[in-house]
């Protein structure tokens, strides 16, 4: 089966799994595991941020990201399609206690006039408690549901410099922004400076099979520690699996541009296809997304020969590149979509 449901999807490879079964371990709990300690120096080091805390997921990542710079009641600003707000089990309410102003964006990327639009200032002449407390404006890099979509860096800085203007602090999703990075030659330490906390995934286009950090300066992340503990995040011999992020962080950069390629050349062979169409401008990164008639229909005529892809919504089905994918699966894939088009 050529898996293309997610870039979660991927195995360790071996070479992977050799370095975590001879990581140096200790407690993370304890705060003493060294391979934890590596990792968490290295990403904070890489997006140029104080301190970094490990988790176990992208969405502990963000809640806790949420949770530092909010209190309940508070409300945060996203784009209507953000990760944080459609697909972490409805989190921000349950957990943080916080509602969500939702903005539409273009590919994912809205405008600071959206921001100021949606988190107006309180009025001077009003009663404090009238208008509920905006704190925190999120950005999505790269926007999943967008189609794995870049925000533009100066897109981001005129967002955080609203957001500074409004008194807002400012967390960025950053699941995928090693892809954002490999995409647009911006270093991941110049999209950091766009936000007070970070999350980056390890689990996704890296290929390591658990875990994220969330970074930010030294007394934001002493603040998530405690989140952590509190979310049932701390996971002791944590080191075994850190290593394998720390591998993917050496090994696994560079070749995201190679699912780059495979996203593209796969979208446009199928968006050539009668009754399949893709908005190939979305395509920018690992991620792309197609409409057909019957998603789910479709979905099962192409599990059927060999190639699983996940049907998102009625006539949408996402395909994602990812390391398990081979230039030769691509081009085995997009013959599976065309045998499927072609009944
Ligand atoms: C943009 C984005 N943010 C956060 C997450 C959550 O990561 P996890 O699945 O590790 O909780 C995902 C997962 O796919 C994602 O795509």
């Amino acid at each position: 089966m050529i898996d293309l449901r997610s870039d979660t999807v991927t195995r360790p490879t071996s070479a992977m799994r050799a370095v975590m079964a001879s990581a140096p371990v200790g407690d993370d709990v304890l705060g003493d595991d060294p391979t934890v300690i590596r990792l968490e120096e290295r990403v904070a080091a890489l997006l140029g941020k104080e301190d970094a805390v490990y988790v176990p997921s992208g969405t502990m990542a963000n809640q806790i990201g949420l949770r530092v710079h909010t209190r309940h009641g508070d409300r945060v600003v996203m784009e209507a399609e953000a990760h944080i707000r459609i697909h972490e089990s409805g989190a921000p309410a349950a957990l943080a206690g916080v509602s969500i102003v939702p903005v539409n964006g273009m590919h994912g990327v809205f405008t600071p006039d959206q921001l100021i639009a949606a988190a107006p200032p309180p009025s001077p002449e009003l009663p404090p408690g009238l208008f509920d407390p905006t704190t925190l404006v999120t950005m999505e890099n790269t926007h999943n549901e967008a189609g794995g979509t870049v925000w533009p860096i100066e897109a981001m800085t005129a967002v955080r410099e609203a957001a500074r203007d409004l008194g807002l602090s400012v967390h960025l999703d950053g699941a995928r922004l090693w892809n954002a990075s490999a995409a647009t030659n911006i270093s991941l330490d110049r999209y950091a400076a766009t936000a007070d906390t970070v999350n980056v995934c390890f689990s996704k286009g890296l290929g390591a099979p658990i875990g994220s950090a969330l970074v930010g300066s030294k007394a934001l992340i002493d603040r998530a520690r405690w989140f952590k503990k509190l979310y049932g995040g701390g996971f002791r011999q944590a080191g075994i699996i850190a290593a394998g992020a720390l591998y993917a962080i050496d090994h696994h950069r560079e070749r995201l541009a190679e699912d780059h390629e495979h996203a593209r050349r796969f979208a446009e062979a199928i968006n050539e296809l009668d009754g399949v169409t893709v908005d190939l401008a979305s395509v920018q990164t690992n991620i792309v997304f197609f409409d057909v008639a019957d998603a789910p229909g479709f979905a099962a005529a192409l599990r059927d020969r060999g190639v699983d892809t996940l049907a998102l919504a009625p006539t949408r089905i996402r395909a994602v590149f990812h390391l398990d994918v081979s230039d030769s699966e691509t081009t085995e894939a997009i013959r599976v979509v065309r045998a499927a088009a072609t009944g």
